[in-house]
């Protein structure tokens, strides 16, 4: 935990440096960016961790060339920048996310958002945390008392079910944001600000760390059929508990009257 904070704080000085300068953009599809800063945060990460814990294996978003060390029982899965599109418009609203896994099972989850200095900590049977003060889910019962957040998928094929979601879930609730950072998003429904997140097509990187934030301060995280989550499918549904299935119930049949 020590090593995953001190490199969230480092990721996060890394990308407060580039922040709204010039910043050299490129793009890995039509819609999907990468900055000068998600490669810096990454191979800063790698390096810190060859030194602390050389035999680890690195899962990040942008693979910065390393040479890979023997596959280990003990794998960090990193995302440098989660909210590229925010951070390369100069919105204020991204993260690092960091997780560990251990023989298959996410042990500790850290996100720091460095705008706000929101430091969410997480370790498996130990509870969630925000900048050292224990969080807990929200108490909603109802979807008309909830506040939901999602995200679309960068694959613009996809975007026309999730809008469907969007729609049936905005009659229904409070409201729906977009933030822009599935991380975030995690960590807000932890801290009891959202009461469910929802979103498909995401990578395990996105996930990894806030399904254990949510699970850890009470909440419920599984995927659309109600299915223990898996990370590497990249469908999940994180709430209070209390909405869950309300939600998922219009997230697997948008079309219905309700
Ligand atoms: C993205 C964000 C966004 C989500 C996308 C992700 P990135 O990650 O988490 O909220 O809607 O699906 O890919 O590209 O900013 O690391
Ligand atoms: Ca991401
Ligand atoms: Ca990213």
């Amino acid at each position: 935990m020590a090593t995953a904070v001190e490199a969230a704080i480092a990721a996060g000085r890394i990308q407060r440096s580039f922040f709204r300068q010039h910043l050299a953009i490129d793009k890995k599809g039509p819609i999907d960016l990468v900055t000068a800063a998600d490669i810096a945060v990454e191979q800063d990460f790698r390096q810190r961790i060859a030194l602390r814990f050389p035999t680890h294996t690195v899962l990040g978003e942008e693979g910065v060339a390393a040479a890979e060390p023997p596959v280990s029982a003990f794998r960090w899965i990193v995302d440098p920048i989660d909210g590229t599109t925010n951070f390369a418009h100069g919105v204020a609203l991204f993260c690092v996310s960091i997780a560990l896994e251990v023989d298959g099972e996410i042990r500790l989850g850290v996100i720091y958002d460095p705008i706000a200095d929101e430091l969410f900590t997480a370790e498996r049977g130990e509870g969630a945390r925000l900048n050292g003060a224990p969080i807990h889910v929200s108490h909603a019962q109802t979807l008309i008392d909830a506040l939901l957040v999602t995200g679309f998928p960068y694959d613009t094929e996809h975007r026309a079910r999730q809008v469907r979601i969007f729609g049936a879930l905005l009659e229904r609730t409070r409201g729906v944001r977009r933030l822009g950072s599935a991380a975030l998003d995690l960590s807000y429904v932890a801290a009891g600000r959202f009461d469910a997140f929802w979103e498909e097509h995401l990578h395990a990187w996105d996930i990894a760390a806030g399904s254990l934030l949510v699970a850890e301060a009470g909440g419920r995280v599984t995927d659309y059929r109600d299915q223990a989550l898996e990370i590497f499918r990249g469908e999940i549904l994180a709430s209070n508990g209390r909405v869950h299935e309300a939600v998922r119930r219009v997230v697997v049949d948008p079309d219905s009257p309700g």
